[in-house]
């Protein structure tokens, strides 16, 4: 018999855990048989000790079979962030790479620590839905090509409590915890093939090159050891990604990037992972691929897909609030914009309410940012740098400016992918 004290001392005394005694601290905290405070102590053991592989492996079987594990019958191609700042590519390329006939049951997550959650932002759209069956999602599949859920209950329960859990807990940067996350629910949804956008920089999750490569290592060795062709694409994100940070905002602009009118850098990722996703798919050229998406984004047939999904998902697109108390933050400086650090920019998004900083906040969808500058782009002093989107929580424009670096001379642009590891 297991004892959940002795699990932690071992986790803490840098022991490896046994298949054994990881189910029963994993199934024991979703069967309510340990407290949150001891799964705290262990998964903060995990965040200090690490896991080998066997022990990363082990833990993602036992989430991925904690709940029904799917079997679709159709191919799909399934995309996942690890989280970033502003990161609504999601939205758009669920409905781009449907309308161009790639089958998409995307199951998403909810804000994580700084970053934003795609379920999250959807529900900003009035009476979005995002709790559905697993019959209503294949149906809804078969009828549209497409359909973006949250975390079903009966799918990786496991993953849905501890993730909960970490998001208030400190315990979400680790790679262990983070790879058995992602790929459990990745494998447990019944993807046939998966591509993951794995951030790097000040506002990722893996702030630094090694740590993700080492992520995407094991992820990518967790998929083929369960018969998934799987691909991570390592991408910048030391600045925001887009222009808009917090719900409502994101939902928007991913609205006029399906409409032909995104932001450069939100733009050419879309364009990357669905080239990728259509060349999987289709097993069509790359060259080929990105021409489509490319003629996709100017034809605007991914928009009508959106418009379709949030019909069939029971929203309103022509209600989507957001919030009329404004400020401008304006430049103390003129030159060019150096860094925009994502991470101070993420938490003052939580600050305004965009996130949750407890269990059961209740998230404010109508806040946030609008950044008029990105790095590279030049600056007059008085310009304004950011429209602050606030209600009863502010923030300061001191606290706004110590996000931005500047410089005198020229910046290049930063570059948007650096890796990709199959
Ligand atoms: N996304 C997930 O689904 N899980 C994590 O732990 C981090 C990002």
């Amino acid at each position: 018999m297991y004892d959940i004290l002795e699990i932690i001392e071992k986790k803490n005394n840098q022991g490896a855990l046994n298949k054994g005694e990881i189910d029963y601290a994993v199934m024991g905290y979703v069967n309510n048989e340990i407290s949150d405070d001891d799964m705290t102590l262990l998964l903060k053991a995990i965040m200090i000790n690490g896991m080998s592989d066997k022990e990363i492996i082990d833990l993602t079987d036992i989430m991925l079979h904690s709940g029904e594990v799917l079997e679709l019958d159709f191919d799909s191609v399934d995309k996942h962030s690890t989280g970033g700042v502003g990161d609504k590519t999601t939205i758009v390329l669920a409905p781009l790479v449907a309308a161009l006939g790639v089958k998409v049951a995307k199951m998403s997550g909810r804000s994580l620590g700084h970053t934003g959650g795609t379920i999250d932002k959807l529900e900003s759209i009035s009476g979005f839905q995002t709790k559905m069956t697993l019959e209503e999602v294949q149906d809804q599949v078969d009828d549209i090509g497409v359909a973006i859920v949250g975390q079903m209950n009966n799918l990786c329960p496991a993953d849905k409590k501890i993730y909960a859990l970490r998001d208030v807990t400190g315990t979400v940067k680790s790679i262990p915890l983070i790879a058995s996350s992602i790929m459990s629910k990745k494998l447990a949804s019944g993807a046939s093939k998966i591509v993951i956008d794995l951030k790097v920089g000040n506002g990722a999750l893996m702030t630094n090159m090694e740590d993700a490569k080492e992520l995407a290592r094991i992820m990518v060795k967790i998929g083929h050891l369960n018969g998934k062709d799987t691909i991570c694409v390592l991408t910048n994100m030391d600045e925001p990604l887009g222009n808009a940070v917090g719900n409502s905002l994101e939902v928007i602009e991913s609205i006029e990037t399906l409409k032909g009118n995104g932001p450069s850098d939100l733009n050419d990722l879309v364009i990357n992972f669905g080239s990728l996703m259509l060349s999987l798919d289709k097993n069509m050229a790359m060259e080929d691929a990105i021409e489509y998406m490319e003629n996709a984004l100017k034809t605007g047939v991914g928009y009508e897909k959106f418009k379709e999904l949030v019909k069939f998902q029971h929203g309103d697109i022509n209600d989507i609030k957001v919030s009329s108390r404004t400020k401008e933050v304006l430049s103390s400086e003129s030159g060019y914009i150096k860094s925009i650090n994502a991470l101070k920019i993420g938490e003052l998004a939580r600050k305004l309410g965009a996130g949750r900083l407890k269990k059961d906040d209740v998230i404010d969808s109508t806040v946030g940012f609008v950044l008029h500058k990105k790095v590279s782009d030049k600056v007059e002093v008085g310009e304004s740098l950011v429209t602050v989107y606030y209600n009863d929580k502010e923030v300061t424009d001191e606290e706004i400016l110590s996000c931005f670096e500047f410089s005198k001379s020229v910046v290049s642009k930063p570059i948007l992918i650096y890796e990709i590891i199959r």
